[in-house]
């Protein structure tokens, strides 16, 4: 019964009745990246007509190139790649093409190849610019005249950690503000802390923000400077910076650890689904699809700021936002 069962799905997927997709994730380092791929496996289930080869690079962007290789060698459909960092992708994605593969890309971008037929996620250089632009705004509010910041870095070559990085070092540079330190705690909570130990040992004193590119790494940051007996959040001496929002993390914001929260949007997959859809019959999709995202705090940390003369407007964290 079983054999027949397998024959069967085998069967409804080479008939076309299935459409098989082959996803590379980066991996599972974070709680969003938790919420993305349930998300991709919610949308593209058996009972939504989708056969899913799910491949986790745990990672390690070797590991990714070999998952896309074994889905042209699957022959799959369509092939979703969330690439751990931006570059390294032209060899590859000729090959995708040339098995006349479609390729869409999910959250993270790739700079250096436009082999690809879509690209759903983030406007990452927007969030670092948001952080930096409420830092500004929220020191104003708060007679806090000089920025002593300590950065702690996704992924190196992520376009998450790129674009969060760059958006924020550009509002320190415009405002004058020192970023004393920047390393990579690589969008992780062990990560996060073990980075956060060494700046507590270096820079004891002598920091007044913490930017963690991800609620995870502000987690581990969190216990670092809890050991450390450095206070931070709205209450504290260090103003504690996050992106995500996670349920977790804004679980944070809403205890007064974590100061303001940026979102990072996980639910890419049912936008992609329609790029799927728009190419399975015969159109042309968007090019680009950005992810609409808010910014967090508690209303004692909700202050008015704009990105480039666009005013913002911030939302307050309250349980029927968590949930
Ligand atoms: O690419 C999105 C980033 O990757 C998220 O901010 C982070 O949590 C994840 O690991």
């Amino acid at each position: 019964e079983e054999a027949e069962k397998e024959v069967a799905e085998n069967t409804e997927a080479s008939d076309g009745e299935l459409i098989n997709i082959g996803f590379a994730q980066v991996g599972h380092e974070s709680d969003w990246r938790t919420a993305s791929t349930k998300s991709c496996q919610d949308v593209f289930s058996e009972a939504n007509g989708y056969n899913l080869s799910f491949v986790d690079c745990d990672n390690d962007s070797a590991a990714q190139l070999e998952a896309v290789r074994s889905f042209i060698e699957q022959d799959v459909d369509y092939i979703i790649i969330d690439p751990i960092v931006s570059t390294g992708w032209d060899t590859v994605l000729t090959e995708c093409e040339d098995a006349g593969i479609p390729v869409i890309v999910i959250d993270r971008t790739i700079d250096d190849s436009d082999k690809y037929a879509a690209w759903v996620g983030s406007d990452f250089k927007q969030e670092g610019l948001a952080a930096g632009e409420w830092l500004k705004a929220y020191a104003d509010a708060n007679g806090i005249s000089e920025i002593n910041a300590l950065v702690i870095s996704g992924t190196t070559g992520a376009s998450a950690q790129i674009g969060r990085s760059d958006g924020f070092k550009e509002v320190a540079d415009k405002y004058g503000w020192t970023i004393l330190d920047e390393q990579t705690g690589d969008f992780t909570e062990d990560g996060g802390q073990e980075v956060m130990e060494s700046y507590c040992k270096s820079y004891e004193g002598k920091f007044n923000v913490v930017v963690c590119q991800n609620d995870n790494e502000a987690f581990g940051a969190m216990t670092a400077m809890d050991n450390a007996g450095v206070t931070y959040g709205p209450d504290g001496d260090v103003i504690l910076i996050s992106f995500d929002a996670c349920t977790a993390g804004l679980e944070e914001v809403k205890a007064r650890k974590i100061t303001a929260d940026f979102e990072c949007n996980p639910l890419a997959a049912p936008t992609v689904e329609e790029v799927i859809q728009t190419l399975k019959n015969g159109g042309t999709p968007e090019a680009e699809v950005y992810m609409p995202e808010h910014w967090y705090a508690l209303p004692d940390a909700i202050v008015e700021f704009s990105i480039n003369g666009e005013a913002q407007e911030m939302t307050e964290v309250t349980d029927a936002v968590i949930e």
